[in-house]
């Protein structure tokens, strides 16, 4: 067996280096595609990967490389990726604003360093060390990231234990792995953004923008659970019927109140607030803010006093302004939240919130935010996975892009 896998090897590549260091080379120039994966001298795993050289634009800057992983020994354990969201952050990430780094390494067998695209994902241990083993995980396990920068736009990985975060049996039975890629990052900030800053009794409001978002389904979900009642603030849309549309999608999800950022900053706001809000005898205690600009300024006016407003993006790219009566008089309170910093210091709440989420998911009160699956076979061409990040970049979109790995 050894020396068919070795003699394999030798045939795969041009080169008279061992074994080691032919499998180390980009294997997109040995292979051809009906070559593919047809051994793993060694235990040899061959992986692509959407990795970056520097940051940029993402269709300029993003290309598919194919390497390949050494057996795991020690700590080490390889993965196979199952499904992995692009999220905004991913794409700031790559344009080099995003406040957490990539890792750049030659490690992938590069001359320049380069750097794996994507924060969230889902994959299976297919094999592992000893350390991994001792620590009770085991191969067909089902892990997702413990912190962004690992790089999840990829086949397969090598991965230490504290880089990720297992799924046990009970808290993945009956999650797919869509569910599953998708849990760690929108829900888990949507939860702690309702449960952090204040504590809202049942029927007292929280409004947000960005509503139709992933963040924002999850908030209106979890909202509804727990009894509290939403204002959900959407960008209107030119096909009206569009707009109809989509304001009934997030109703049926739990939304009480579904307007448009033009009705939110029209005259007529504070009359509609005061019917909602049964003249302020329901107050709104907390807002949610992803856009900034205008319509966030126009949403913290219809905050109660001493109510707190929580910016969590940045999608309209403009600057949060912010009156000086509404700090002085209203005394509203204004808290920045990044899942990352929460998760990084509270590992235990987020394995936590991840099972919660996870079991409402299970028993059918938590619906998924629309996909736009993306399949990544072996064989899907590099243009084509950049191709669909290019069009994450566009706003209007029906679904979130996500790689659903099939036979890789
Ligand atoms: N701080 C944190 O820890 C944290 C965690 C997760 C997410 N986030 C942030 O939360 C936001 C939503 O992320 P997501 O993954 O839930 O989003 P998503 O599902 O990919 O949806 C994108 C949302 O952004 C809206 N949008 C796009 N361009 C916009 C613009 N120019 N002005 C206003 N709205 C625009 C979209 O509205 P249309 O349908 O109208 O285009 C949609 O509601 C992002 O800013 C993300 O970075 C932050």
């Amino acid at each position: 067996m050894a020396s068919k896998s070795l003699s394999t090897a030798s045939r795969l590549t041009r080169t008279s280096a061992t074994p080691l260091q032919c499998l180390r080379k980009p294997l997109s120039h040995t292979f051809a595609p009906s070559q593919r994966r047809a051994v793993s001298a060694y235990g040899y795993e061959q992986a692509k990967a959407l990795t970056f050289q520097e940051y940029g634009d993402p269709p300029s800057v993003l290309s598919l490389h194919a390497h390949s992983i050494s057996p795991p020994h020690g700590d080490l354990m390889t993965l196979r990726f199952l499904a992995s969201p692009i999220n905004p952050a991913d794409i700031n990430q790559i344009q080099g604003v995003y406040p957490s780094k990539p890792t750049f390494t030659t490690s992938l067998g590069t001359a320049k360093p380069i750097a794996v695209a994507g924060n969230e994902g889902v994959a299976e241990i297919i094999a592992l060390g000893s350390k991994p083993k001792e620590q009770g995980f085991k191969k067909g396990d089902w892990v997702i990231m413990n912190g962004p920068g690992f790089g999840t736009w990829r086949t397969h990985a090598s991965a230490r234990t504290q880089d990720v975060m297992r799924l046990d049996e009970a808290t993945r039975e009956g999650i797919s792995a869509v569910q599953a890629g998708t849990v760690s990052i929108n829900p888990c900030t949507a939860y702690r953004m309702l449960k952090d800053f204040v504590t809202l009794k049942e029927g007292e409001f929280f409004i947000q923008n960005g509503a139709n978002s992933g963040v924002g389904r999850a908030a209106i979900q979890l909202g509804k659970q727990w009894g509290l009642r939403s204002i959900n603030v959407i960008r209107g849309r030119e096909d009206k019927e569009e707009e109809e549309r989509l304001k009934k999608e997030l109703k049926e999800l739990g939304a009480d109140v579904v307007i448009t950022d033009a009705e939110l900053q029209s005259q007529e706001i504070k009359e509609m607030a005061a019917e909602w809000t049964n003249k302020g005898r329901a107050p709104i205690k907390l807002a949610l803010n992803c856009v900034n600009g205008k319509p966030a300024t126009a949403m913290a006016k219809l905050l109660a006093s001493e109510a707190h407003f929580v910016t969590y993006g940045a999608m309209s790219k403009q600057p949060l302004t912010i009156p000086a009566s509404m700090l002085i008089f209203k005394d509203i309170h204004f808290h920045g939240f990044w899942v990352s910093r929460w998760a990084e210091r509270n590992p235990q709440d987020k394995q936590a919130t991840v099972k919660d989420v996870l079991d409402l998911v299970r028993a059918g009160k938590f619906k998924d935010t629309p996909v736009d699956k993306i399949a990544w076979e072996w064989e899907t061409k590099g243009e084509e996975l950049i191709g669909k990040v290019k069009d994450a970049l566009e706003g209007y979109r029906q679904g979130k892009g996500v790689f659903v790995f099939g036979k890789t």
